[in-house]
């Protein structure tokens, strides 16, 4: 038995027609249902329902063979456990090319970036991504002063909270509407492939198929 792990909402929904495309079909839908294992129309593969940022832990682990995450997600995932460069221990691949934005950073508008990332200079950011945004300032030679939020980061440069947000970005309507600009791209993002390493080995004759399978799907919708 195979198990795919994928968080509700846009993973899931942008990871379904590329599953179609493959030949797979979810048999309940996870909007309605309360359940977590979903069955698939293949009675050797099914799909358990994580959340987004638990996906590379359960394929990490093997909880499951293989997930859908954010590269977002995974880095921050991979620089949590210090495997800059490397997924931690994690098979990647294919860029599935779904759930495309960016990581960026954002202020206020009446905010002088330019003046607060001056060398020697130190701004404090607000961010989901802490990891990243470490990594991002560092490289930048700007101290910072990192908040760790869990949503709803637009909020903090606006309640004085923080100067900066690092926080995705796809059409920028979320910024406008809270009078914030993007300054800095930090990354851009799309969904990813994880696949725990070992699975490939021991399930190498079901595995392969199922991911040359998702390669081509998403080569299809590129
Ligand atoms: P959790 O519920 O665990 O906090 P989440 O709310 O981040 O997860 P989603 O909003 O479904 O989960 O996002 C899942 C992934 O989709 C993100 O990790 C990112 O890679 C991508 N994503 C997030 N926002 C957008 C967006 N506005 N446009 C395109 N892709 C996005
Ligand atoms: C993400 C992200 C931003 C927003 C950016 O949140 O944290 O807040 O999307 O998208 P935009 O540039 O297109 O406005 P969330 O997943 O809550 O977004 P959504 O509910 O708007 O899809």
């Amino acid at each position: 038995m195979l198990t795919l792990a994928l968080s509700k909402g846009r993973i899931f929904d942008e990871t379904l027609p590329l599953l179609q495309r493959a030949g797979l079909s979810v048999l309940e839908d996870p909007e309605t249902s309360r359940k977590l294992i979903l069955p698939t129309n293949r009675a050797d593969l099914r799909v358990v329902l994580v959340r987004a940022s638990d996906v590379p832990t359960y394929v990490q682990y093997g909880g499951a063979d293989l997930g859908v995450v954010g590269l977002d997600v995974l880095l921050e995932h991979d620089a949590a456990w210090g495997h800059a460069g490397g997924a931690a221990g994690l098979y990647q691949p294919v860029d599935l090319g779904i759930a495309r934005c960016r990581l960026s950073v954002a202020v206020r508008a009446d905010f002088d970036y330019p003046a607060a990332v001056r060398q020697g200079s130190r701004i404090r950011v607000a961010t989901k991504y802490v990891q990243l945004a470490r990594q991002h300032f560092a490289d930048k030679g700007v101290h910072v002063d990192l908040i760790k939020l869990y949503g709803s980061m637009e909020l903090a440069p606006l309640t004085g909270l923080a100067d900066a947000i690092v926080d995705l970005v796809s059409t920028g309507n979320t910024l406008k509407a809270n009078n914030l600009v993007e300054v800095e791209r930090v990354i851009d993002i799309s969904a990813r492939l994880v696949v725990n390493p070992a699975s490939l080995k021991l399930e190498r004759e079901t595995l392969r198929p199922v991911i040359e399978a998702l390669a081509a799907a998403s080569r299809g919708s590129a």
